[in-house]
């Protein structure tokens, strides 16, 4: 089918790219005409795995890039919106960009047309798309507007969205429904997977995915009611994470216990530094703003919120505790994306936390394997980057864990041991097993875990001090 992705960002660029994978013929716009460039140019401006590899098979043949609006959707069957949805000073969704699309579309179709959502958008927003394509000019009778949430990560969204646990069509016509059934056919009739090329999914996917027809409101709830029930579980378990740390349990055997129960899964209930990202903030921050419009106050959320930022500040003071002072010291940083295998920056509450550390007068030195360059525009020169983990570690007095990037779980320790000036690690992520660390020779300080100190360890206990500590 001929496609359109109106947003050439995380979601547009991966959905367009992935829609070429998958046998369409893709025109993605953008009105970055810098980024068009660079895209034509045969550059990937996101990291993101598979992404070069599906831009290297289908750029120029199935995938073009264009800023010509009007085109793309007179040459399209399906036209998806991908363009930000950033939220406003009061916390709702900016749907500006989304309306100016409208806009655009409204004036260039030319025959039966669905116009999908992908963006996350509050609830009504497709009632309002289509209201506005109408103001416009366009023919009811020639466009219906649907909404397909996307439900992909960063860092593994080529893999989340070819191998879904779920595809969702909010379509309110049974002729729009079944154009977003067509396009979806080669992931839900399995024929994708059975290609020698197909990029290999993970383990537990979900082959072939269920195509779950709901009403376009309904598609848009679900979308937030996701992403702030998956905020949720962060949320809780950074709670329980605290009252471990204040009784000197352990939150992984925590998790263990709890997340085996089938009701729960133990997906998502990583403890660390809280949830950060282009989606969380700002869809529970919308989500909110859409429930108190229609008279529900949901303070459920504004508690997940609150344990969130808690979250960050109690780290902070966990570094303070270890370190005593922070005026001068000098400290290495390994991580400032806002999770492992992306380059985005947005929310990152790695950034938030070296922002504390430079106002309380520490020296930083950080290592990101992909987001350095983003780092650097907003932290300016106020730190020193290293050219990898060890280099970062050189002469620093001690050093702070904040994303979750794989290869920080597997450092050379007796060479970090060497390379620090002392032996401290407080680590954000828990990537590593206290024991180990403390057998290494360090003080290690991670999240809802007892703080181990290798004189400790040689005593056969974990550190007193680190057994209790004040919520
Ligand atoms: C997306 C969704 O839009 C957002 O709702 C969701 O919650 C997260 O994912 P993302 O892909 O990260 O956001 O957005 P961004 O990286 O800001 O990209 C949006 C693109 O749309 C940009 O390239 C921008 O240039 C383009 N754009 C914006 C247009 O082409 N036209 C416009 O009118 C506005
Ligand atoms: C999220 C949703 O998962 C995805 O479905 C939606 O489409 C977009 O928003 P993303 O923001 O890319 O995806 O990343 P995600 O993997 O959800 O992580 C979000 C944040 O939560 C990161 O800062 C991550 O480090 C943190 N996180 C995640 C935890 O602290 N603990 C966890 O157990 C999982």
């Amino acid at each position: 089918m001929r496609i359109a992705v109106v947003g050439s960002g995380y979601v547009g660029l991966v959905a367009g790219a992935c829609f070429a994978e998958i046998g369409h013929e893709v025109i993605v716009v953008d009105n970055d005409l810098q980024k068009l460039e660079a895209l034509k140019a045969e550059q990937v401006p996101i990291h993101e795995k598979f992404l070069p590899e599906l831009l290297g098979r289908h750029r120029g043949h199935k995938l073009t890039f264009s800023d010509d609006l009007h085109h793309a959707v007179r040459s399209s069957e399906a036209i998806f919106v991908a363009v930000g949805t950033p939220p406003t000073e009061q916390g709702e969704a900016d749907l500006s960009y989304v309306e100016s699309v409208a806009r655009g579309i409204a004036g260039a179709i030319n025959g039966y047309k669905i116009i999908v959502e992908k963006s996350t958008v509050p609830v009504y927003t497709n009632h309002w798309v289509r209201k506005v394509l109408l103001r416009n000019g366009a023919n009811a009778e020639m466009f219906d507007v649907a909404s397909n949430p996307e439900f992909l990560r960063e860092g593994t969204a080529v893999t989340d969205f070819l191998y879904p646990d779920r595809i969702v069509v909010g379509a309110d016509s049974d002729r729009c429904a079944s154009r977003l059934r067509e396009i979806y056919a080669p992931l839900t009739e399995g024929t994708y997977y059975r290609q020698q090329n197909a990029i290999p999914g993970p383990d537990r996917a979900c082959i072939p995915p269920p195509l779950i027809v709901t009403s376009a409101k309904s598609a848009e709830l679900i979308k937030h009611a996701s992403n702030a029930f998956l905020a949720m579980k962060i949320s809780f378990i950074n709670a329980v994470a605290s009252i471990c740390e204040a009784v000197g349990a352990n939150v992984h055997q925590v998790v263990q216990g709890v997340g085996t129960d089938s009701r729960i899964g133990s997906r998502f209930l990583n403890p660390g530094i809280g949830y950060g990202g282009s989606c969380f903030p700002k869809d529970l921050m919308a989500f909110r703003a859409v429930a108190r419009e229609c008279g529900y106050d949901f303070r459920l959320l504004d508690e997940v919120m609150r344990i969130n930022e808690e979250q960050r500040q109690r780290f902070v003071r966990k570094i303070q505790n270890a370190l005593w002072t922070l005026r001068g010291k000098r400290l290495a940083v390994l991580g400032l994306a806002f999770k492992g295998g992306t380059d985005d920056i947005r929310e990152s509450p790695a950034i938030l936390i070296v922002r504390d550390l430079l106002q309380g007068g520490c020296n930083v030195v950080a290592y990101d394997p992909a987001a350095t360059e983003k780092a650097r525009e907003v932290l300016n020169s106020k730190i020193e980057f290293a050219g990898g983990a060890y280099e970062a570690a050189a002469g620093a007095d001690a050093l702070l864990i904040l994303t979750e990037w794989e290869e920080f779980a597997a450092l050379d320790l007796v060479r970090l041991y060497k390379a620090l000036k002392y032996p401290i690690i407080i680590d954000g992520r828990n990537l590593y097993d206290p024991e180990t660390m403390a057998a290494h020779g360090f003080s290690y300080y991670s999240v809802g875990r007892p703080a181990v100190t290798p004189e400790a360890h040689a005593a056969g206990a974990a550190s007193p001090s680190g057994n209790i500590h004040q919520i």
